[in-house]
C-alpha cells in the first residue's frame, strides 16, 4: 500500500503521517515512513539544496529537475524496494507537490511534469493520497512556529509570497478533483485526533484496513 500526504505548508502532513505509522505498527503492519524531497541518503542531500537558502536560489526548471533527481533516487532506493516486499509506504509529500508548487505555483507545463513522472516512476501511482486543506495564513503561521525549534532552518518555500501559497492551495484542490478515487481532501483545522480517525475510516471503507482490529 502506497499512501501519500499532500498539501501546503504547515497543514499537518507530517503529524498525520507519523500518527498513522504508529497506529499501523501497533497492528503489526510493516511501515516505511518517508518524505520528499528526501527519503534516501542521496535524495536527502538534494533536499538540503532545495529547502535551504534564498528564495531565488534556483530557476523554476532547475527546481523541477532537482525535485525529480531526488525523487528518482528515493523511488529506486526506498519506495520501490519497500512496496516490492509488501510494506506500507507512507510518504510525506510526493509528485502532487511538484504539480502544485512548480506546476500551478510557478507555471511549469503540467504535461511536461506528467512525462517526467512516467519516465521516473512509470505507471505506479499512490493507492491513496490525503490532501490537507487549510487557510494559507494559518498554515504559514503553524509552519513558522514549528521552524522555531529547528536546528537546520528549512524555510525556503515558506518564505515565498502569499499569492504563490494561495495558488498552491488551489492547485491541490484541483488535483483532488481530477483524481477523485485516489485523493481525499481533509479539513486541516480539525483536531489532529479527529483527522486521524477520518483517515482510518477512509482506509477501512476502501478495504485497505480491517476496522474491527483497530482501537476505538
Ligand atoms: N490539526 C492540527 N491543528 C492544529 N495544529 C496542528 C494540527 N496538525 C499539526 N499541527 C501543528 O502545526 C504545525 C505544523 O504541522 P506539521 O509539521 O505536521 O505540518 P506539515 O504539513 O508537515 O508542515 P510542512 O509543510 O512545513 O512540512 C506543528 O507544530 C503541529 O504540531
Ligand atoms: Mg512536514
Amino acid at each position: 500500500m502506497f499512501i501519500t500526504f499532500e498539501g501546503g505548508e504547515g497543514t499537518g502532513k507530517s503529524t498525520q503521517a507519523l500518527i498513522l505509522a504508529e497506529t499501523l505498527k501497533k497492528h503489526n503492519i510493516n511501515v516505511v515512513l518517508t518524505r520528499e524531497p528526501g527519503g534516501s541518503p542521496g535524495a536527502e542531500i538534494i533536499r538540503n539544496l532545495l529547502v535551504t537558502g534564498s528564495v531565488d536560489r534556483w530557476s523554476t526548471m532547475s527546481e523541477v529537475l532537482l525535485m525529480y533527481a531526488a525523487r528518482a533516487d528515493h523511488w529506486q532506493n526506498t519506495i520501490k524496494p519497500a512496496l516490492d516486499q509488501g510494506d506500507w509506504v507512507l510518504c510525506d509529500r510526493f509528485a502532487d507537490s511538484t504539480v502544485a508548487y512548480q506546476g500551478y505555483g510557478r507555471g511549469v507545463d503540467l504535461e511536461f511534469l506528467q512525462v517526467l513522472y512516467q519516465h521516473v516512476i512509470g505507471n505506479t501511482e499512490p493507492n491513496f493520497t490525503f490532501i490537507f486543506d487549510l487557510d494559507v495564513q494559518e498554515g504559514l503561521k503553524r509552519a513558522t512556529a514549528r521552524m522555531e525549534g529547528d536546528i537546520v532552518v528549512e524555510g525556503r518555500f515558506e518564505a515565498m509570497d502569499i499569492e504563490f501559497h494561495q495558488r498552491i492551495k488551489d492547485g491541490f484542490l484541483k488535483i483532488a478533483k481530477e483524481h477523485p478515487t485516489r485523493c481525499v481532501t481533509l479539513q486541516a483545522d480539525d483536531h489532529p485526533r479527529v483527522i486521524h480517525r477520518q483517515i482510518l475510516k477512509f482506509l477501512q471503507e476502501k478495504g485497505a484496513l480491517d476496522w474491527n482490529s483497530l482501537p476505538a
